[in-house]
């Protein structure tokens, strides 16, 4: 089965890739994919650093693109980058690619316990066996906790039935397996049951690997390391990633920060990036046709237009 199938693999190509000598970082290289499609546009010169907080990403990528020279495949979390970055003789980027959320091969494993669809145990941890797993997680937060999780990170509006049943659940037996969860889940009888499961799932998953807290501080150090004319690319799959881009990319797009009250612009604020093409940019029907986990992809793209002060 293949890793995974690359969502709006050409419009990143074409977007990001201004300088075919530049150096490009793949900030989530999962199966290669996108990965190979930035190769393949790049020149002998160019270079592409492809990474990944996911072991099991680091070994595919190493072994379909280990044998390119131009190649550094390195596995490290978004809030790792800095430090990566400051730690090689790289110090701009050309471009950056963020391809948010989970792989299929992460999705497709039931070990590692991302999907309500096949049983196994409850990880859902990106980085192996770091951190506590989802399993942890559910048996040691609070009742507030669990539904400050499946509300605000899952936005589903049956939160507080179904983290009751949760907390119910686990005084009984520990929920220990996806099938424990999906369990709970189903015998609160939401009416669209795989969606509802999809939210909540998601939400545990967010939680576990603390995605929101990465994404910000990843965005702030590709952003800080690219060259002017460099180029940001970011596919978020739902609302809550996409609206921290948009927020982090209008705080890097504005023109003035005066107060209010002040009449006449007087910070002399000049705007560190501008949005590439009308703003996001989505797959056709074909491609979800033949790939429905791009269903709910939204790409954007950003260029440095002014260096930080
Ligand atoms: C949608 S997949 C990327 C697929 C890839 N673009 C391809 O073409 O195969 C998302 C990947 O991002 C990784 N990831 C998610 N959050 C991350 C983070 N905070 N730091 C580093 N990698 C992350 C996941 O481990 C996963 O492999």
């Amino acid at each position: 089965m293949a890793y995974h199938e690359p969502v709006l693999l050409d419009s990143v190509v074409q977007e990001l890739v201004s300088d075919p000598d530049g150096i490009y970082l793949d900030a989530t290289a999962g199966g290669a994919g996108h990965s190979r499609a930035l190769l393949e546009s790049l020149s002998c010169r160019g270079m592409l650093w492809a990474v990944d907080r996911d072991p099991d990403a680091v070994d595919e990528v190493r072994s379909s693109l280990g044998g390119d020279r131009r190649v550094v495949v390195k596995r490290a979390s978004f809030k790792e980058l800095e430090d990566l970055i400051f730690d090689s003789s790289v110090d701009r980027f050309s471009g950056a690619l963020f391809d948010l959320g989970v792989s299929s091969h992460q999705i497709d494993a039931p070990h590692r316990g991302f999907s309500y669809r096949a049983d196994g145990p409850l990880d859902m941890r990106m980085e192996g066996g770091q951190g506590p797993s989802a399993a942890d997680l559910i048996a040691e937060a609070t009742e507030a906790e669990l539904l400050q999780i499946v509300r605000d990170y899952g936005e589903e509006r049956r939160a507080m039935s179904i983290v009751r049943t949760i907390v119910r659940q686990r005084e009984e037996a520990p929920i220990e397996t996806t099938n424990d969860l999906r369990r709970a889940v189903e015998s609160t009888r939401p009416k669209m049951l795989h969606k509802t499961l999809a939210r909540v799932f998601q939400a545990f998953r967010i939680a576990v690997n603390g995605e929101l807290d990465q994404l910000a501080v990843g965005l702030q150090a590709a952003t800080r390391h690219l060259c002017i004319g460099g180029r940001i690319a970011v596919i978020a799959y739902h609302s809550l990633e996409d609206r921290i881009v948009k927020q982090f990319m209008a705080d890097r797009m504005r023109r003035c920060i005066c107060p209010p009250r002040l009449p006449v612009c007087a910070c002399d604020q000049k705007p560190e990036f501008c949005k590439v093409g009308r703003g996001r940019i989505r797959p056709t029907e074909k491609e979800i046709e033949n790939n429905s986990r791009a269903r709910s992809a939204i790409l954007r793209v950003y260029e440095r237009i002014e260096d930080q002060k």
